[in-house]
């Protein structure tokens, strides 16, 4: 498997850079933002080099920026397995496309339905949700338990026949738990009740299937699949249309279009088209979709094995404790999460960031959780995010100096 991360590194020209002591530099921060390869830097200042414009013109530049955005939106729905590219709308980043979702809704919800949400989830799946009380919508959240997975009993306890939407992520970006979706969908699969899900620290990881996970609205953000800053909301055909969001009369006022405001990022769409384009271009397969089945399966074999490992000598160090589920099954996600007993994560991720070790500290906005799990007073975790491009040398390197504090 090494041979994988030996074709992938080479595309990407930031896992070169050096601190002063000539240590390179080992990017451990996926899943608060992945690198980009130089497939994607290009597509972006060719775009500027060539095709900068606004849409829907009839000058050359403006008919290319109007591909730009057809072609992204036919990628990402090939990526998510969705019904049409009329599924995919686009948006500054999934926490501002929520709260539009969110305020559309509020305004189809009645006063006395209920909204289900979790305590493992990053604050972007629940923020958006608690303005429904302004409309009388009770926000019903399900327990997540002291080993980081959410309580199922709970789950299935608390839906009923209020139950109007159940908005879950499909992972944690905290403690790299994969939850239960599927499960969740069996308990609400004969009510009528929409099913959203958080595919933004689940993307980069595996690859997602809309039709079959038979979800309503999925969000995901490019940014932590190798792509620029953008993001995007998948809509299951027909529900977007019935919903009202806020809109200027002047835009299209159906799906996909009617919930994206103003200009958007094309740049960074061209930008996400190649990063669609690079993941594929690790797989085989004779369509576009067969690559991506095959480079996910691929980039899951390599980040699975790499963060077990990592797993596995962190739990080994009595220094340290790990939080969240273990290894022992491929449902995991490869992001490991500790606490040491000596020094806070402020201060073991300033010792990593010495040795040119990139490793985030805090709650990660999944602020709930880590205060659910009492970790908010001692500053929250040190989060070591494996992504395509680790390798076990960098993981070697990254343990001896963890094992050095
Ligand atoms: C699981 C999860 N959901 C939502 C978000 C918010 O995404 P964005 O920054 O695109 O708003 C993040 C960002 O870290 C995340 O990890």
């Amino acid at each position: 498997m090494e041979g994988f991360t030996v074709k992938t590194r080479e595309y990407f020209p930031s896992l070169n850079r050096v601190n002063s002591s000539n240590q390179q530099i080992i990017y451990l921060d996926g899943p608060g933002g992945t690198q980009v390869p130089i497939q994607v830097i290009e597509a972006i200042s060719q775009y500027y080099l060539r095709s900068n414009a606004n849409t829907h013109g009839e000058f050359i530049t403006s008919q290319e920026t109007d591909l730009v955005m057809d072609n992204l939106r036919t990628k990402v729905s090939v990526m998510l397995g969705a019904e049409s590219p009329n599924s995919i709308s686009i948006g500054q980043n999934m926490t501002t496309l929520n709260y539009s979702l969110a305020r559309a809704l509020s305004r189809k919800f009645n006063e006395g339905d209920e909204v289900i949400v979790t305590e493992l989830d990053h604050e972007a799946n629940r923020g958006p949700w608690m303005i429904l009380k302004e409309v009388g919508v009770k926000i019903i959240e399900v327990n997540l338990m002291q080993n980081g997975t959410l309580d199922y009993s709970d789950f299935k306890s608390k839906i009923n026949d209020q139950t109007v939407m159940v908005c879950m992520g499909m992972s944690s970006n905290a403690f790299g738990t994969f939850n239960g979706f599927k499960k969740v969908k069996e308990y609400i699969k004969d009510r009528k009740c929409l099913f959203l899900l958080d595919a933004v620290h689940y993307a980069p990881h595996f690859l997602i299937d809309v039709k079959e996970l038979d979800c309503d609205f999925m969000l995901c953000s490019a940014y932590k699949f190798y792509g620029p800053h953008i993001s995007f909301l998948y809509s299951r055909p027909g529900i977007l249309n019935d919903l009202s969001p806020d809109r200027l009369v002047v835009q299209e006022q159906k799906a996909p279009y009617l919930i994206e405001t103003g200009t958007l990022n094309h740049a960074s769409c061209s930008g996400v088209s190649a990063a669609i384009d690079f993941i594929s271009s690790l797989g085989q397969g004779s369509t576009y979709r067969e690559k991506l089945e095959s480079a996910y399966s691929q980039i899951s074999d390599h980040e699975f094995k790499l963060a077990k490992y990592l797993y596995e000598s962190l739990e080994g160090y009595n220094k340290t404790t790990v939080i969240g589920p273990d290894f022992s099954s491929r449902e995991r996600t490869p992001t490991v999460s500790f606490v040491h007993s000596e020094y806070s994560p402020k201060e073991v991720c300033a010792k990593l960031a010495k040795q040119n070790i990139c490793a985030w500290n805090g709650h990660f906005y999944a602020l709930k959780a880590i205060q659910k799990l009492g970790l908010d007073s001692r500053g929250g975790v040190i989060r070591l995010g494996i992504s395509l491009y680790n390798t076990k040398k960098e993981i070697d390197r990254v343990i001896e100096v963890k094992q050095s504090i």
